[in-house]
């Protein structure tokens, strides 16, 4: 497995440009099920996320294309296999967004089920009980989810929780659904709307993504259509973290400050100073260190979970003590005992971090757990004195495009060290033993 070495000590300066959103990407790939037609993505992220969700595609018989730019064409009037199976499920979670548009334009699916991860169990119930309720019949044996529908119906449905996914597979089933879908206690992420925006440029009849409640009247088919995805307000956030952590000035290009107010703000209570423009955030920090923030997670418009991990490691070298208080996933605190082997000094109680911020991190060898736990470990690398070695950063390239390019051209020391002597021919191993 690829190695991160970072040194730490210098502040970030410069410029980079900021991806297209893994979390939208991926919901807007599997909206392209719902058409016959040709659809181009653009500004779509080079990831590992993104690799898998086109080789499940792939293998149902989409026909992909991608270009020097990174446009991703797909046909699906050839799909076959209408089976997401275990092997790609269990490495990404999301791929069970094939699930409602599968079901709403070909009347069956066979998903395996996602179990947990290490940030959680992550139950798909309310996925599964929404297609219920507008009338599909679901089983689930051996580990998989077994759909089956005639043409799903429009139904008015409360979601018991606030679930991304969850309210993105309901909203692709109802597109194709007969009559109207009412979708209260909605999710109201940007991701969510940007779905919502590439499907009525499909043809669907969407209205009130953004708020709680979406209301969608069902068409007979869509068609093709271009999209564009929207800035990654996760990646945005984390290199402002990084730029503050480390005291120093960087711009960042290609992204909307309007995503994530709520990490901006606290960005301002720690001390940044920041420029936003209409495409464009540049962030400063004018008394050095930053100082502690409490956060409270929450589903957007509030600090988003994605976020939690960034700002732990920032509290841990901050001036001052922070709670932190993580209200969306049970168990999203892996992070903290490799910051406490850098000599973070946090304690856990359930569901909060309290951090004693402490003037400098020591290096160490750290392991990455989750997407977002690496990237605080990077962050904590970039400001802790020597040379930090963060293990298993195959989670980090699930979400962070060329994450070490953007940070060498912002000044940081860092190097990928290729796992080239742990991938030894399966033949050769065998001799070996
Ligand atoms: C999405 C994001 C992820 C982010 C999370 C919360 C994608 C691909 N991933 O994940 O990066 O951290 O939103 O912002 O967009 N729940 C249930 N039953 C369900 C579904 C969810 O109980 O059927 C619970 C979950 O366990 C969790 C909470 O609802 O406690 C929110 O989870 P959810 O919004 O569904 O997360 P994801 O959509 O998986």
């Amino acid at each position: 497995m690829d190695k991160l070495l970072i040194s730490g000590g210098n502040p970030l300066q410069g410029e980079i440009s900021i991806s297209g959103a893994k979390n939208a990407a991926l919901p807007i790939l599997a909206s392209t099920l719902l058409t016959d037609e040709t659809m181009v993505i653009s500004n779509v992220p080079h990831l590992h996320d993104i690799t898998t969700t086109m080789e499940l595609l792939g293998r149902m018989g989409s026909d992909l294309m991608i270009d020097e730019r990174l446009n991703i064409e797909v046909n699906n009037s050839n799909i076959t296999e209408l089976f997401a199976p275990y092997e790609l499920v269990k490495t990404m979670r999301a791929s069970i967004l094939v699930l409602g548009p599968l079901l709403a334009r070909y009347g069956r699916a066979d998903v395996s089920l996602p179990g947990g991860c290490a940030i959680g169990s992550r139950p798909v119930n309310i996925h599964i009980s929404g297609l219920m309720a507008m009338g599909a019949d679901i089983t689930v044996e051996g580990g998989y989810i077994r759909a089956r529908a005639k043409r799903l119906k429009g139904v008015h449905l409360t979601l018991e929780m606030v679930t991304v996914t969850g309210t993105e597979n309901l909203m692709m089933a109802a597109v194709l659904a007969e009559g109207r879908t009412i979708l209260d206690n909605a999710a109201r992420e940007p991701e969510v709307t940007d779905l919502a925006i590439c499907l009525n440029s499909m043809g669907a009849r969407i209205e009130g993504a953004g708020t709680d409640r979406i209301i969608i009247d069902g068409v007979d088919s869509v068609h093709g259509a271009h999209h564009r995805i929207l800035p990654d307000r996760i990646e945005t956030g984390s290199y402002l973290v990084a730029a503050a952590m480390t005291g120093g000035n960087v711009k960042l290009k290609n992204t909307r400050s309007e995503l994530l107010d709520a990490v901006l703000s606290k960005l301002r209570e720690a001390g940044a100073k920041i420029d936003i423009d209409d495409t464009s955030i540049s962030l400063s920090m004018p008394n050095g260190r930053p100082r502690a923030v409490d956060i409270h997670t929450s589903p957007f418009p509030g600090f988003p979970t994605d976020m939690q991990a960034q700002f732990t490691a920032m509290n841990s070298i901050a001036e001052g003590n922070a709670v932190i208080t993580e209200n969306v996933f049970e168990n999203r605190f892996m992070h903290v005992h490799e910051l406490q082997r850098m000599g973070a000094d946090i304690k856990l109680e359930g569901n909060t971090a309290i951090v004693n911020g402490i003037k400098r991190l020591k290096a160490a060898p750290v392991m990455a757990t989750d997407l977002r736990a690496s990237a605080s470990l990077v962050l904590a690398g970039l400001v802790a004195d020597g040379e930090t070695e963060v293990d298993r950063i195959y989670h980090i390239d699930r979400g962070y495009e060329t994450i070490e390019e953007k940070l060498l051209q912002l000044g940081a020391k860092i190097k990928r060290i290729p796992s080239q002597q742990t991938r030894m021919p399966v033949s050769k191993a065998r001799i070996v033993k």
